[in-house]
């Protein structure tokens, strides 16, 4: 493992927070509580920067009816923009609207192990029920439900994302997306992380949110509370069904794993929280307690319903917004997609200056150490060029201390010192490399006077 601060990617402005929400039918209160209220959240915090995307092509894997495909997007963009989103703040936008998208999934495609997509949950979840019936293992999997992990990387990777925020299922696709982007950086960057590594970031207390039936809300398992379907009579009507005990009015009640509770605590406060448990195991009746959840639902709920509806009537408005997010996401796209190309080697012919010239990036293309643990156990440092030439390399050091002390040595030393210094260390530098040329490179390590 590379432990150095210096080959991370330099000074990114915000921390940036990234999620999509895959467009196949109509937002549930499970998606609205374990993805759009927190995302929203997020992207009102200082120093974070938001991306928020309708994961369209990931619809295409899961349903071939192209009017649900549709209908669901423009639901979906409203849900996003009733529920509070600032586009002015956020970069908010459609999947299939960044051709940059699937050109990245295509580059990462190549460098993905397909044993690793064998393990993603989603294949093996599909291989096993084939499994369990006697059929083909592939019988009626597509090559989309397959690399689905590696447009999702690509979604992710394509703006740098460094927080992720998915439900608990969506974790071992944001490991996958980290493994991609190590190995296409190891494989092409010859020193420069192009990826940032992404993290999940799961909400801790209410991640997964129950359905009626106290299994996790889903669409495929019929026990969702609709978000805005059916107003608030469709609310109140889904809760009428979540299934409790059977214990009567007056009778205590044991708070917890009730379904009903743990719905309740997603939009309560903590003293709500307490309340509500004293009052179960007081006797409270189930009927009043759906009664209370329902009004403390909706009192959130309702006018988000109210600017769905005004956003579902004039659908000219979504688009432009949505368009307007486009434009700015491939502004972000666009740039780093032209330097992959060039990093794996599909570059402009008429501009051979171009091609042989480090990436054009003046901040990023600057030499840079890098110090490493080998399997040896031993500590090791290099020094490479802006374009990623090794120029100089350590022995091996027993201590990682050790190999930083020379690098700071080698950082400080100056020109006068420096024939003093590389005859000291024990390195040696790579063939053809004068001490000049490794001068040079130390220079842009100098404190500014
Ligand atoms: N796969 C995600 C889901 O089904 C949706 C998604 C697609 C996504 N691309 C993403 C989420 C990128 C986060 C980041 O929930």
């Amino acid at each position: 493992m590379t432990q150095s601060s210096s080959t991370q990617p330099l000074a990114r402005p915000a921390i940036r927070v990234l999620t999509g929400i895959t467009t196949t039918g109509t937002l549930h209160l499970g998606n609205y509580v374990g993805a759009v209220r927190p995302a929203i959240l997020a992207s009102q915090e200082v120093g974070v920067e938001s991306f928020f995307f309708m994961a369209d092509y990931h619809a295409l894997i899961k349903c071939d009816d192209p009017e649900r495909i549709n209908r669901s997007r423009l639901e979906i963009a409203a849900i996003w923009l009733a529920a509070g989103l600032d586009t002015a703040r956020v970069t908010f936008y459609r999947q299939s609207d960044i051709p940059e998208i699937p050109e990245l999934t295509w580059l990462l495609t190549c460098v993905t192990s397909k044993g690793q997509m064998n393990r993603a949950h989603a294949y093996k979840g599909a291989t096993d029920a084939n499994a369990a019936i006697g059929e083909d293992l592939d019988a009626g999997i597509t090559m989309g439900l397959y690399s689905y992990p590696i447009l999702m990387a690509a979604d992710i990777l394509m703006f740098n994302a460094h927080r992720v925020p998915v439900g608990r299922d969506q974790v071992q696709h944001i490991e996958m997306a980290r493994d991609v982007a190590q190995r296409f950086n190891h494989l092409f960057g010859k020193g420069r992380e192009f990826f940032v590594l992404p993290e999940a970031n799961v909400a801790a207390d209410v991640a997964l949110l129950p359905g009626l039936d106290g299994r996790k809300m889903s669409k495929s398992y019929d026990n969702s509370i609709p978000l805005f379907e059916g107003g608030a009579k469709g609310l109140k009507d889904a809760i009428a069904h979540i299934v409790t005990d059977s214990k009567l009015p007056g009778e205590a009640k044991q708070p917890e794993g009730q379904t009903l509770v743990t719905i309740y605590d997603a939009f309560a406060t903590a003293a709500q929280r307490a309340q509500f448990r004293a009052d179960l195991r007081a006797g409270l009746a189930w009927g009043e307690a759906k009664q209370q959840l329902f009004e403390l639902i909706d009192a959130e709920i309702a006018p988000l319903r109210r600017r769905y509806e005004a956003l579902m009537a004039q659908p000219e408005l979504i688009e432009a917004t949505l368009q307007a997010g486009a434009a700015k996401a491939r502004a972000v796209a666009a740039p780093l997609l032209a330097e992959l190309r060039q990093a794996v080697g599909l570059r402009n012919f008429s501009a051979p200056a171009a091609v042989a010239a480090p990436l054009k990036s003046a901040k990023l293309a600057l030499p840079l150490f890098k110090q490493f643990r080998e399997a040896d156990g031993q500590f090791y440092f290099k020094l490479l060029d802006e374009q990623g030439q090794v120029l100089l390399q350590s022995a091996a050091f027993a201590s990682g201390r050790e190999a930083g002390e020379w690098v700071a040595r080698l950082k400080g030393c100056g020109p006068d010192a420096l024939a003093g210094v590389l005859a000291a260390a024990p390195l040696r530098l790579s063939a053809g490399v004068t001490a000049a040329t490794v001068g040079a490179a130390l220079s842009t390590f100098a404190a500014p006077a």
